[in-house]
């Protein structure tokens, strides 16, 4: 067992039931996509194992490009002002984009690729997300596909960190409040 799953009170969506959301995330894309192959971008960190889990569930042949951007630094709540880390490894123009997130929270980040990759001639854009917590959007947007809905709780794991820690848990769990309010 990963050492730091004691920092957490409850499991919310084990590994288990997120296999399955992800297998239905997969088919529904498989249907959008049938007879194209997308740039499917993993908007990092905390989507990769999300991203990497769901291109293996899809029969759509993909590529793939990575973006890094960051909105929390080591705080627990969104600046508002997602910055560009790393940028994609290639021009998008043209192609149909399937932009991979772990969470729409404030939303900001979610406007700024939708801005960016836009503007940048892409010719189509579908947002999957693991996550969408609605109670916390700042801005009116959405992904086009989330697989669950979370209140507004600290939840880490599944990609989704604490301070660059739980990434590597299998599953989406509600972090203790000692541990962040230390
Ligand atoms: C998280 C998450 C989303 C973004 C969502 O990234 O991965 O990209 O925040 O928040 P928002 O809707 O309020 O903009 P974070 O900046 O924490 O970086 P990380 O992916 O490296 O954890």
């Amino acid at each position: 067992m990963n050492e730091l799953a004691k920092d957490c009170e409850r499991i919310l969506f084990p590994a288990e039931t997120i296999a399955e959301e992800v297998k239905k995330a997969a088919a529904w894309l498989d249907a959008r996509y049938e007879g194209t192959m997308p740039l499917a971008i993993s908007v990092l960190k905390g989507s990769v194992i999300f991203f990497c889990d769901l291109v293996r569930a899809m029969k759509t042949p993909v590529q793939m490009d990575f973006m890094t951007l960051s909105s929390y630094g080591s705080g627990s709540s969104s600046s508002g002002m997602p910055k560009i880390v790393m940028d994609l490894a290639a021009p998008v123009d043209g192609r149909d984009v399937l932009l991979v997130e772990d969470i729409v929270d404030s939303g900001h980040t979610l406007v700024k690729l939708k801005q960016l990759l836009g503007g940048r001639g892409a010719k189509s854009f579908t947002v999957v997300s693991l996550l969408d917590k609605p109670s916390r959007r700042e801005v009116d947007v959405q992904a086009d596909y989330s697989c669950f809905t979370v209140g507004n709780e600290f939840i880490v794991g599944y990609g989704l960190d604490y301070d660059q820690r739980y990434r590597n848990l299998p599953y989406v769990g509600v972090l203790k409040p000692e541990v962040y309010e230390k």
